[in-house]
């Protein structure tokens, strides 16, 4: 089987931990380098780390000496990315240019036109943006974002509806989780016993990075699906999951909620028969049960990366409304990369 040596950029922080916690298993990554700043340079991984993940940090992993991000110091096959996006941009950039493919979370490069912003069952076509790219001019060294970790599970939960129905607008509130603000995140004394309703940035990448997901490929560029998303962002003092409550205005309803139902049950995703490793048999999951899916209860399904959708119901305003949930650090960001990087594996882009 494939192995490829990997790279953790921002390992430190609660992306980057999720990333260790997930690989540790991994059948095609190892991670053999870690990446993160000059306060952590030099310390390993244990010294170096707050580690918040309910699993042991692995042995190996622990006694590793954390480096600073930069292309020849990590001797690796490509790099996933958890940095701040503060300081993303040039990091990544640098990967990019020194031949080492970068698959990562921060925002920096989602909006790029050579950029693939991508989820495996939403527009694994768009995988192709990759042969436009001129980072490295050998053509090994690449770039791939996911999306924020809200439009993740709210544009997979639309992705049946869309195919189905089309979509002509969208109102949503999203219920989020602290870890989304990684590590030490919110100040406990403004999110215990409190919602604080708002996110600064959050609800401008709501409306625009499900256009790119839901967007054609067509002469090698992205044309960009073109509806309205009106979000109020918030967030909430839970761990982790992010929950949201969405209503919908459809292109074509069909008049009968069970016929929305129905196309979401039987949606198929498209990369059902790679058989990657990390993807669930049932990407989206659509409960009956009114009071499901639940942060606690369910952000955990399918090991953090089935999109949880419950309380589908007509709606008296627009057309439809439901409920979703995203596991904002698995879903909504390293398992997202990690399928990313299977899928990149699938199609021939990652080089040993
Ligand atoms: N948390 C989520 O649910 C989530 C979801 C989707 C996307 N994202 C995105 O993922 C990225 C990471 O988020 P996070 O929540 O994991 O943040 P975090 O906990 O604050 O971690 C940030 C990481 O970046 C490193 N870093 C900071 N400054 C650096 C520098 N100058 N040079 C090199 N490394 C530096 C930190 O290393 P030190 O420990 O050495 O400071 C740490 O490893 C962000 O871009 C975020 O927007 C997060």
């Amino acid at each position: 089987m494939a192995e490829y040596r990997v790279g953790v950029l921002g390992a430190t922080g609660t992306v980057g931990q999720k990333f260790i916690h997930l690989l540790r298993n991994h059948p095609w990554f190892r991670v053999t380098a870690l990446g993160a700043s000059e306060r952590s340079a030099g310390k390993t991984y244990r010294e170096a780390t707050n580690w918040t993940e309910s699993t042991e940090m692995p042995d190996d992993i622990a006694e590793m000496t954390v480096t600073t991000c930069e292309p020849d110091r990590m001797d690796v096959d490509f790099v996933f990315s958890g940095l701040d996006a503060a300081i993303a941009g040039d990091i990544e950039k640098a990967f990019a240019e020194a031949g080492k493919p970068v698959i990562t979370n921060a925002r920096v490069y989602r909006q790029h036109e050579t950029v693939p912003l991508m989820v495996p069952e939403i527009n694994p076509d768009h995988i192709e943006l990759i042969n436009e790219q001129q980072f490295d001019p050998n053509g090994r060294g690449f770039i791939v974002t996911n999306p924020n970790c809200v439009c993740i599970p709210l544009t997979m939960a639309l992705k049946p509806i869309w195919d189905a129905f089309g979509v002509e607008s969208v109102i949503l509130t999203s219920m989020q989780a602290v870890s989304g603000a990684g590590y030490p995140g919110v100040p406990s004394l403004d999110i215990l016993g409190n919602i604080v309703p708002y996110i600064g940035g959050e609800e401008e990448k709501i409306a625009l990075e499900p256009m790119k997901l839901l967007g054609k490929l067509e002469n090698k560029k992205i044309t960009f699906a073109d509806f309205p998303i009106q979000a109020a962002a918030a967030r909430v003092p839970v761990v982790d999951g992010h929950l949201l409550s969405v209503t919908a205005k459809l292109k074509n309803y069909p008049g009968d909620i069970e016929k929305v139902k129905e196309a979401v049950r039987n949606w198929r995703s498209p990369i059902a028969d790679l058989n990657l490793p990390s993807a669930p048999a049932e990407p989206v999951h659509l409960y009956d049960d009114p009071r499901y899916p639940q942060p606690r209860h369910h952000a955990l399904a399918a090991n953090g990366l089935q999109v949880g959708m419950g309380r589908l119901r007509e709606s008296k305003v627009l057309d439809i409304a439901f409920t979703a949930l995203g596991h904002n650090t698995i879903r909504g960001a390293a398992g997202c990369s990690i399928l990313n990087a299977e899928l990149l594996h699938a199609r021939g882009y990652l080089k040993r």
